[in-house]
């Protein structure tokens, strides 16, 4: 599976070093960017493989699907 998700920021976001592991979010689905919120067991329940998904602004939603080529 793969997905289109809309970015607007335009630089890095700083994770200094933590004393525990800092979870930062590699799907772009995450409301609290750069760090996981969870968002990506939605994406996991509802995207199939070989699926091309493309999410509204919000990055909640799925809008279109596609075959993944
Ligand atoms: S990896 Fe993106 S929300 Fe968890």
């Amino acid at each position: 599976m793969a997905r289109l998700v809309r970015h607007d920021a335009v630089g890095p976001i700083e994770v200094k070093p933590q004393e525990k592991s800092v979870w930062v979010c590699a799907c772009g689905l995450s409301q609290s960017l750069p760090f996981c919120d969870g968002s990506h067991n939605a994406a996991k329940k509802n995207e199939k493989p070989g699926t091309l998904c493309i999410y509204d602004k919000a990055r909640k939603a799925v809008v279109e699907t596609k075959p993944d080529a």
